[in-house]
């Protein structure tokens, strides 16, 4: 998402995640000029970190660890919009639930100031198959709407591109055809996750205008 919102706007990742993958990623400096790597935020400086980066770039991505710990909780208190990507497995959907807690406390707290205050969040299944849809992962979906978990339309395929990019330290549209395949079907993916959660944005925002 990050890479995509790069071709057209400045953009600022937080690299949040102690493993520091994005910065790994980066390290070859293949990164877009358009994007600006943050690894060394903690529990204690996330949220200025977020705040700073808001100034400066329109759109400010923040990779977190897989565990709702504590950056999670203070990253949350900034954001405008929480994805929570999980693939159709039994312990990621149980770690995509402790994700929507964290998520629900936070409006919980707000509300005592605000009682109209709502943070849009929305799980993002990942590693699907594109060519079925496997008995397990319509399990796992219906478990999420019987639950009322917000979905986005979008789910991103498992695809070699995604491997391929961190592998090699590229952007899709930088991996070389010769080594991987289906780039166009990776990107065209992508691109459509990040229109379906910029339009979430849009629409949180005129909401917002309207309380
Ligand atoms: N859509 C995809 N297609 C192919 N491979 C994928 C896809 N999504 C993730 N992977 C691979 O699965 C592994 C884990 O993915 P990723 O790092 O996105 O998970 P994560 O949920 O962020 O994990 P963590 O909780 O450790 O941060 C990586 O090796 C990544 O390349
Ligand atoms: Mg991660």
């Amino acid at each position: 998402m990050a890479t995509q919102l790069a071709k057209s706007y400045p953009v600022t990742v937080i690299d949040a995640d102690k493993n520091h993958p994005i910065s790994r990623w980066a390290s070859n400096d293949n990164a877009p000029e358009s994007m600006k790597i943050i690894a060394d935020a903690d529990e204690h400086s996330i949220a200025d970190r977020i705040d700073e980066a808001a100034l400066e770039t329109p759109f400010v991505i923040v990779d977190l660890p897989g565990s709702a710990d504590k950056i999670a909780v203070m990253a949350v208190s900034r954001a405008d919009f929480v994805v929570i990507p999980t693939a159709a497995s039994e312990p990621d959907v149980i770690e995509a639930m402790k994700a929507i807690v964290v998520v629900r406390q936070h409006e919980k707290g707000m509300r005592r100031v605000n009682p109209s205050y709502s943070l849009p969040f929305a799980v993002l299944l990942t590693q699907t198959n594109a060519a079925i849809k496997t008995r397990i992962l319509k399990q796992v979906v219906d478990g999420l709407v019987e639950r009322s978990v917000p979905m986005l339309k979008t789910e991103l395929n498992e695809r070699s591109a995604y491997k391929a990019m961190l592998f090699y330290g590229q952007t899709l549209e930088t991996l070389d055809p010769e080594d991987v395949s289906n780039i166009p079907k990776a990107i065209d993916n992508a691109q459509a996750l990040t229109n379906e959660i910029l339009e979430a944005l849009r629409a949180a925002r005129s909401k917002e205008s309207t309380v």
